[in-house]
């Protein structure tokens, strides 16, 4: 996702640095959690600005979730977002963040202070998902989403695809047995190598379809920015749904 520097960009993620995690070991820790209850832990890679994991953590909420995302000024859109659909305020039109009660917290005045209550169960993480999720213990997400990840199409780039079998194994490691890897895509040469690289994985597709929108799982499915905007251009939409079979 190609985006212009965002001005004030540490700023914004300071002032809502309560909905941000510092790593991924934070958000499994029992003691001192950061989330309001303990829940199993769901995890979405490279969620942009968050339209997904909003809708999701609302309408299934009975979990927590992690959404990781390597770009800060993207991930600052993604927490903004949620903060304001959970009425947790605004941001102030001179700068800075105001709570729904009407205080004014400026940019470079520190964090603004939210509950854990309400905080919600959503929490975002910046930085690259190979290194977020190796730091991660065995066993300890119960699902994972991945929705138009980079193709990475050109020769010898292979390896960077999220559905690559060295993230597969990683994936495979830090789910619990039976959890679920849920994966859409509008590009179907990176949708077909990653239904080979599962095959070669611990887990086994359970749901498939070459045609989400026009297939039986439409009805639960939840769109994100990419999907809507590729849908809208015509291109059909490609999911499975995997478990993981360790
Ligand atoms: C094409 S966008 C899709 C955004 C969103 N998931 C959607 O479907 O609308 C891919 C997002 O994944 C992020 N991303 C790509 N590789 C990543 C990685 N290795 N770790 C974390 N985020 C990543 C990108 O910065 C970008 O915001």
């Amino acid at each position: 996702m190609r985006m212009k520097k965002k001005r004030h960009g540490n700023d914004r993620i300071e002032l809502l640095s309560d909905l941000f995690c510092e790593n991924a070991a934070e958000a499994v820790k029992k003691e001192n959690a950061v989330y309001k209850a303990e829940a199993p832990l769901r995890v979405e890679i490279g969620c942009g600005k968050g339209d997904f994991v909003r809708q999701l953590s609302l309408k299934e909420a009975d979990y927590n979730y992690l959404a990781i995302e390597k770009i800060s000024d993207v991930a600052i859109v993604a927490a903004e977002k949620y903060a304001i659909s959970r009425g947790l305020g605004e941001k102030a039109p001179n700068g800075g963040w105001v709570k729904a009660d009407g205080t004014v917290t400026p940019y470079g005045e520190g964090k603004v202070d939210f509950t854990l209550e309400e905080r919600g169960n959503v929490r975002f993480l910046v930085g690259d998902a190979k290194q977020l999720l190796e730091s991660m213990p065995d066993d300890s997400v119960e699902s994972l989403y991945i929705n138009f990840c980079d193709p990475w199409g050109k020769k010898g780039y292979a390896k960077r695809r999220l559905t690559h079998i060295d993230f597969l194994n990683l994936y495979a490691r830090i789910l619990i047995p039976g959890g679920k890897l849920c994966f859409k895509t509008d590009n179907r040469e990176l949708f077909d190598f990653s239904v080979e690289q599962i095959g070669e994985s611990k887990f086994r597709i359970e749901d498939i379809t070459y045609d989400l929108h026009a297939s039986e799982f439409n009805a639960e499915n939840l769109r994100t920015e990419y999907e809507e905007n590729f849908s809208a251009k015509g291109f059909k939409i490609n999911y499975l749904k995997a478990v993981n079979e360790k």
